[in-house]
């Protein structure tokens, strides 16, 4: 198949995980007979830079050219001054709402080869973490009518949600559940606000038609208790706009794995966006030792949802597992074991690691 694929690498170590995420897609095209071409975008802090925009017109128009869209990680301290209307965060929002990306599928389970990073107490983790977050995208108090009074003493930032995009969002929540365990809780704050009640309305509305999905509800404050004081009850969480994005902060930690999940952003047609969770990390930018892992399984994710490749997905989340098996770990993952990884050579930098996976890619 041919495939164009928008690569942004955006600012931090987002070159860096890029380029490896690059190399594994190339060693599946090659595995699989696929052609897939990139186009360079610039997006982020880097194109407040050059261009004092944080996404140029043209980085968005190439990505709506393209196949799938995939990013690495935007912003930095270096851009913590710049005008609100400007910040790199405003490149994220102008691509979610651009490509229409209103569903955001943000995983996060233990690896059971990296369970002793998990921070909660093994009996709280009994029956292991695999959740789904699925987490509306593109309406809410993130784009709500916002403002100040004329002498700025007062602010707001409004929720607002139509029946529509409620409706589309459960949607995916329930398919969602239907392909895992069947489980979808709809996480909201429907003892204060009026939206969270149309959520349940409308959750409650189209349940009927999905008899074998077990739906529940539970209040934000409690999922957030919830989420360390028993993981394991969940199965896939839809949300709002906010609500998923602090929950999902939550849930990747108490995985112990940030540096290895990736994240789809789907909308009804156009190409989708993938990226993983974690931020652009500053603080080791250039140093050659980013886990590239979540932006490798982001490729696996794209070639899932985006471009309805299964066996080439499997294919790149099998040889990540192979990797982990053999003992090789990013410092991030290493936990308590570092010294010991380093002494037999596992302790792997941001190249290595994409590197091992492409020979498992390309060793099958
Ligand atoms: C995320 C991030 C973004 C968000 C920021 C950077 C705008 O936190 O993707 O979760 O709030 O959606
Ligand atoms: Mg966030």
């Amino acid at each position: 198949m041919k495939k164009n694929i928008a690569l942004i690498p955006g600012d931090g170590i987002g070159p860096e995980i890029m380029a490896e995420a690059k190399k594994v897609l190339d060693a599946v095209a090659r595995r699989f007979s696929h052609e897939f071409s990139y186009t360079q975008i610039i997006a982020g802090g880097c194109a407040i830079d050059q261009f004092q925009n944080p996404l140029p017109k043209k980085s968005l128009d190439d990505c709506l050219s393209s196949d799938a869209v995939l990013l690495a990680s935007v912003g930095g301290p270096k851009w913590d001054s710049v005008d609100a209307s400007i910040r790199p965060e405003k490149a994220l929002l102008g691509l979610r709402s651009g490509l229409g990306t209103y569903a955001n599928l943000r995983p996060a389970k233990i690896f059971p080869q990296l369970a002793s990073s998990c921070p909660l107490k093994n009996e709280i983790v009994k029956d292991s973490i695999d959740i789904l977050i699925v987490r509306e995208l593109t309406g809410g108090i993130y784009f709500g009518k916002r403002g100040r009074s004329p002498d700025g003493k007062e602010a707001f930032d409004t929720e607002i949600y139509s029946d529509w995009e409620i409706e589309r969002i459960l949607k995916v929540g329930f398919e969602s559940s239907l392909k895992r365990r069947k489980k979808l809780c709809l996480v909201d704050k429907a003892n204060i606000l009026e939206s969270s009640r149309l959520w349940r309305e409308i959750a409650k509305k189209m349940s009927p038609d999905y008899p074998d999905v077990e739906l529940s509800f539970m209040y934000v404050d409690n999922a957030a208790m919830q989420l360390v004081r028993n993981p394991s009850q969940f199965d896939v969480i839809v949300t709002s706009n906010m609500f998923g994005d602090i929950l999902s902060d939550e849930a990747s930690q108490i995985t112990g794995s940030i540096g290895m999940l990736p994240s789809a952003s789907l909308g009804e047609s156009g190409p989708a966006l993938f990226e993983p969770i974690h931020g652009s990390a500053p603080d080791i930018a250039g140093k050659g030792c980013a886990n590239p892992l979540a932006m490798i399984l982001s490729c696996a994710m794209l070639l899932r949802y985006g471009f309805d490749m299964d066996e080439e997905a499997d294919l790149i989340e099998n040889s990540v597992e192979k990797i982990l098996d053999e003992g090789y770990r990013t410092f991030d993952i290493a936990g308590l074991e570092a010294d010991e990884l380093r002494a037999k050579g596992k302790l792997v930098g941001t190249v290595q690691m994409g590197d091992l996976v492409v020979s498992q890619i390309l060793d099958k």
